[in-house]
């Protein structure tokens, strides 16, 4: 990798995802054939507690500093990746857009719709730079079938749509809150502005932008712990189910049920997509990462789902055998491997990392989504 292009990322908000990011850098030799590595030149969180791990870990480190204007100012840092609460989103995404450096930033990138369209707006004032959005689980080799079955259409007339994403910590009413049960840091989108970019990242990508939406939104914990003996008011939504209408390029319609749950009994981190169609059936979900789930009907035949395991299969070649499993931190490495090839060659392959206008589509979504919720009636979703 000695001679390969080096790109030197700032990472700012060094909590859960920084890490991972820093990770998956780490094990940049997983890949065998990247065009370009990233290097962790500078890091940034207002904790500098943080630091200890990643200074012992990447000795490249330049700068760390609790001021993000600090790593921004650095001319050695040529990209960023931004893991912090979504209310320093708008803010700090455009600051780092207007100093030049190439972002991913997280979801849901902006607090809501309309600090996403801040942000899109700076983007559209610096052409030359990339900006894109994290969303790992359309990565897993299952989700990546689910996209090449929907691109080749063999559904006959889609019946409908499942997609979710399941947590199911928060049922344990003793967990203290944090920043992401509080509406002004996590944001009035509650569940859905946290789990729902993953959720809808895929549909989007196919082209499934559902015309109206029927939400559900439930506050099943409306207080919690403080971790401190008190107890608080809890006003984030728990658990959202959006009914969405989508429309075919033939002019019919379908319905894609769309759940974003953080109490899901019994789930950890369950990512799921399926479809069900009068000729073909496809179920995937990180649950049993490896399988696979097919039904192809023929008119007059049987009804038989089939199971076919799942080896190795990614879009950038790695190491690991096609016989092995996949998981969590190899589909943060694969979107990271988008990433980086995208910056490096224009082109992210079969299947690029999430787009600023499809975070767009995304708010869109949960936007008309609390207009239902609080109206208690299907809303049509504007599309600009
Ligand atoms: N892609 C995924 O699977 C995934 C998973 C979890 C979270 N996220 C997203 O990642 C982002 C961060 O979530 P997290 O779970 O890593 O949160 P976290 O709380 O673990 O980390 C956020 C960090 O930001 C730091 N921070 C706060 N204000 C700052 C400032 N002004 N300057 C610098 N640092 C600051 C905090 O000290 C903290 O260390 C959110 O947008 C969240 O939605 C994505």
């Amino acid at each position: 990798m000695n001679n390969m292009r080096k790109i030197k990322f700032g990472i700012i908000g060094c909590g859960l995802m920084g890490r991972e990011f820093a990770s998956a850098a780490a094990r940049w030799c997983h890949l065998l054939k990247p065009t370009a590595i990233p290097e962790i030149a500078a890091i940034c969180d207002k904790n500098s507690d943080l630091f200890d791990w990643y200074l012992q870990s990447f000795p490249g480190i330049i700068m760390a500093t609790k001021d993000y204007r600090e790593l921004l100012a650095n001319d050695e840092v040529e990209a960023v990746y931004c893991a912090v609460p979504h209310s320093l989103h708008k803010d700090i995404y455009i600051d780092i857009i207007k100093a030049g450096k190439h972002l991913l930033g997280e979801k849901p990138f902006g607090i809501d719709m309309q600090a996403n369209q801040a942000i899109l707006d700076e983007i559209e004032k610096h052409p030359g730079l990339m900006v894109r959005s994290s969303s790992e689980f359309p990565f897993y080799p299952g989700a990546q079938r689910v996209a090449r079955a929907i691109q080749e259409n063999e559904f006959g007339k889609i019946i409908e749509v499942n997609a979710g994403f399941l947590h199911s910590s928060d049922i344990n009413p003793n967990k203290a809150i944090n920043w992401k049960r509080m509406v002004d840091i996590n944001g009035e989108y509650g569940c859905m502005g946290d789990l729902g970019l993953h959720v809808f990242h895929l549909p989007l990508r196919m082209g499934w932008m559902p015309e109206r939406v029927y939400a559900q939104l439930l506050n099943l914990m409306p207080e919690r712990s403080d971790g401190h003996g008190g107890i608080v008011p809890c006003e984030t939504w728990d658990n959202a189910i959006l009914n969405c209408d989508v429309r075919t390029e033939d002019g019919r319609y379908f319905p894609m049920i769309c759940k974003t749950y953080r109490i899901a009994p019994g789930e950890t981190d369950t990512w799921y997509i399926e479809i069900k169609g009068t000729r073909k059936s496809i179920a995937y979900s990180t649950k049993y990462p490896k399988t696979l789930m097919t039904m192809d009907y023929e008119p007059g035949g049987t009804q038989e789902w089939r199971r076919e395991d799942l080896g190795y299969e990614t879009l950038f070649p790695c190491i690991t055998g096609g016989i092995f499993e996949f998981g969590f931190t190899d589909a943060i490495l694969q979107m990271w491997a988008a990433f980086v090839e995208e910056l490096a060659t224009g082109n992210a392959g079969d299947f690029g990392c999430a787009t600023p206008e499809e975070t767009r589509l995304s708010h869109r979504v949960f936007t008309a989504a609390l207009e239902s919720q609080r109206d208690k009636k299907a809303v049509e979703i504007l599309k600009s």
